[in-house]
This record gives structure tokens, sequence and C-alpha cells, in this order.
């Protein structure tokens, strides 16, 4: 068999942007190097120092892991290094970090990231990821600012994820479907195993963290009642599946068909996922595969940014599953 690697597929992918020079083909080979060494620090978290809690707090006041900062550093650095990118925003630093190096100075694009999602996973040997999402630059030259990333998830240019799991996946768009490439070690290539994605119109799956149900709005609590019942028509009851790392509960969904939920609670009453490095992005791949994403009442991709780490609940999956769980919501 033949195989296609990500590298062979982007430089083919370039002719669908005509006026392109090339620079995002660059961007997202640079995002397919930091991924591998990623990968392979993540792959062997259990056998080194670099487990374990550094004992700092990140600015959402979470305790952070040695390997959030290790993903941050490394794509942080091949962004740097690449010239590709003029800032970029990470759930790791409070502010933007823009980039002022004679190579970047004409840089088109901004990228913001979380570098490494579900991070309560990393010590417990379960999937995490990385969320990326790449926008055009509104500012005309120098480093980028932070107005370069206030804009719509409509506005995305590309976004994407990769899955440090069973195998490693890069699952990305350009608003052209969805493709996804599974990292073959003996290789060290990412080669093209999941060509335009879609996912079913409905599935058996919804994850949410029923641990907060107390504190759910009325309208989720009837919902995953409505999960619950059995019903032949409707393939109910649905199994419940819920990993906390977002990206391996969204990624399996989109493939077998489901609903991902993580709604305001008492708690946190605007929602914990944030727009920019986690919600947009896999909102324009979930919509891009023939899914939908939502805030319970509006289109996420087409919210108004005002903060760097807004936060927003999110409904993701498979549509009618997304459509039915907003009915509740609305009612
Ligand atoms: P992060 O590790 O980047 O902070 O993100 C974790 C997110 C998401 O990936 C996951 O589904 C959710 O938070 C888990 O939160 P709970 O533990 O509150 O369910
Ligand atoms: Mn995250
Ligand atoms: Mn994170």
């Amino acid at each position: 068999m033949k195989v296609k690697t990500l590298g062979q597929f982007i430089i083919e992918k370039q002719s669908d942007f005509p006026y392109a020079k090339g620079e995002l083909s660059r961007l997202l080979r640079d995002i397919g190097i930091a991924a591998k060494i990623v990968n392979r620090e993540v792959s062997k978290a259990g056998l080194v120092e670099i487990l374990g809690e550094t004992g700092e707090v990140n600015v959402q006041g979470e305790v952070v892991k040695k390997l959030d900062i290790f993903a941050n550093d490394q794509f942080i650095a091949a962004f740097k290094a690449g010239g590709e990118v003029c800032a970029i925003a990470s759930e790791e630093n409070d502010d933007i970090i823009p980039i002022d190096s004679e190579i970047s100075k004409n840089a088109k694009y901004v990228v913001a990231i979380d570098p490494l999602d579900g991070s309560s996973n990393i010590d417990v040997n379960v999937s995490v990821g990385t969320i990326f999402s790449i926008y055009r630059r509104k500012s005309s030259s120098g480093p980028g600012t932070k107005e370069d990333f206030f804009q719509h998830g409509t506005d995305q240019v590309a976004a994407g994820y990769i899955i440090y799991g069973s195998s490693c996946m890069l699952v990305y768009t350009t608003g052209k479907g969805v493709n996804g490439f599974t990292l073959d070690p003996s290789i060290g290539e990412f080669c093209l195993s999941h060509p335009n994605m879609s996912t079913p119109e409905s599935g058996k799956v919804y994850s949410i963290n029923e641990g907060n149900y107390l504190h759910f709005p009325e309208g989720i609590k009837h919902y995953i009642k409505y999960c619950q019942e059995e019903d032949m028509a409707s393939n109910r009851p649905y199994s419940s599946r819920y990993i906390g790392s977002g990206v391996a509960d969204i990624h399996r969904n989109l493939i077998t068909g489901g609903i991902y939920i993580y709604p305001t609670t008492t708690k946190s009453p605007k929602g914990k996922l944030r727009l920019l490095y986690e919600c947009n992005p896999l909102a324009f791949i979930l919509e891009q595969a023939g899914g939908m994403a939502s805030n319970g009442n509006k289109r996420i991709m087409e919210i108004e940014i005002k903060e760097l780490h807004q936060r927003t609940p999110l409904f993701i999956g498979s549509c009618k599953m997304v459509k039915k769980s907003l009915e509740f919501m609305q009612s």
C-alpha cells in the first residue's frame, strides 16, 4: 500500500490556495514536527523526571504539570524558529507572546494553542492532546497584537488537534474537509490514515462530567435523563463515555457519533473551556466533519471574543444529538 505522509499531503493541498505562498504549509509542517517531539516526551512520561507538578500555577489558577510547560515551550520554539507567526496565544501564558525577530517581521499568521489538553491525565497514562487554531493577522507588520486574536471562529484559516494516545494522531482542517494522520513510529512520519473524516448524524455516546450533576442547569439534567431512557427508535439508552481529555472524548465521538457537553455549572457560571484555543478550533473541525458546535444558544464560531482566556459552555458533536440537547436547554 502506498502511504502518504503529512508533508506530501500538505504540499499537494497547497494548490487549494492559489494566492498563498506556502507559509501556511510550512506552519502546519512545523506543528507536525513539534507534535512528534511532544509525543516522544509524553510516551516516556512514566520513565523520566518530567512527571509531576512544578508547583507553579498557570493563569487559570490550575496546578501546572511539567509536561504542560514542556509542550508549551516546544510549540513556542517551533513557531519562533519557523518565522510564519507574529504572535502566539497559549493557555499557559497570561498574555500573548508577540514575536519580534527578523524572520517573523512579515509573518502573516497568529496561532492560539492549548499545548496540553487533559493535563489531569498525564500522570495516569491516559490520552492527552494539543489543540491549535490559526488566524490571518489583522495588524499590518511587526510583532502581532492582542487584537489579532479577537476574531470570530469563522475567521480561522486552519485548526486542528493532536492526540497522544494509543497511537499519536494529527487531525486538521483548512476549511476544505478534515483529514487525520497517524504517526508511524517506525518511520517517524504522520501518514494519512483518515482521509475526509465525517461524523455520523447521530450516535450512541454522550460525554459529560456527571459528577457536576447537581450544579448543572435544569435543561442539562433533563437531557442526561433523556440519554438514559430506553427507546428503540433513537437507539437509547446511550453509553456514557468521559475521559476528561476533551480532545480524546471529542475525537472518539467524531468517529463513532456522539455528543460532548461542558455546560455552565454553579461553580463555573461561564463554563470551563476556553473559546480561543479549545472551543473554536474543535468547532471548526466538527463543522467541517458535518457536525455542530454551540454554546447552548449560539454557534460557537460566531461568539464575540473579548478576552484571550474567555470561557464558554460547549455542546459539540453529531448534529442530531447537539440539536436535541439544545431543545432541552431552550425548554
Ligand atoms: P486542560 O487540561 O487544557 O485544562 O483542559 C481540560 C478540559 C477538557 O479537555 C476536559 O474535557 C475537561 O477540561 C475536564 O474537566 P473536568 O475535570 O472538570 O470534567
Ligand atoms: Mn484544554
Ligand atoms: Mn491545557
